[in-house]
């Protein structure tokens, strides 16, 4: 048995609280289109790092949110981007536009696209 709070885990063997981390909870990504897929995306993986990893044939170039290749578009979920200023502006990003090579997922997410 063990009981888990917040991040520290009781050991029954070890008989107290140990400060091991916790494996860190993943967000599922439902992938729409016409090979339909879910897979599981770490807080720390960009969505294209997850699909590109699955073998979903997502198209890509720069990588580093530029150059709007990877361009999707978030049906459901929450995404954080790793740059400052990915290229998408603010009517974009309002309608639900994603770069997945900058983007992780902040919640359950489900992306549309390539090619939106
Ligand atoms: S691959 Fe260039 S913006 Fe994503």
């Amino acid at each position: 048995m063990t009981i888990c709070l917040r991040n520290r885990q009781y050991l029954p063997d070890w008989g107290k609280f140990t400060t091991m981390p916790l494996p860190a909870p993943t967000h599922t990504l439902v992938l729409h289109g016409t090979a339909p897929r879910t897979l599981q995306a770490a807080p720390d993986q960009t969505l294209l790092q997850v699909l590109l990893h699955a073998g979903v044939p997502w198209p890509v170039s720069c990588r580093n949110g530029t150059c709007r290749r990877c361009i999707g578009q978030l049906a459901e979920g929450q995404v954080r981007y790793t740059v400052e200023w990915p290229g998408l502006l603010p009517e974009e990003k309002a309608v639900g536009c994603v770069l997945p090579c900058v983007a992780c997922a902040l919640t359950d997410v489900v992306l549309l696209g390539p090619g939106v």
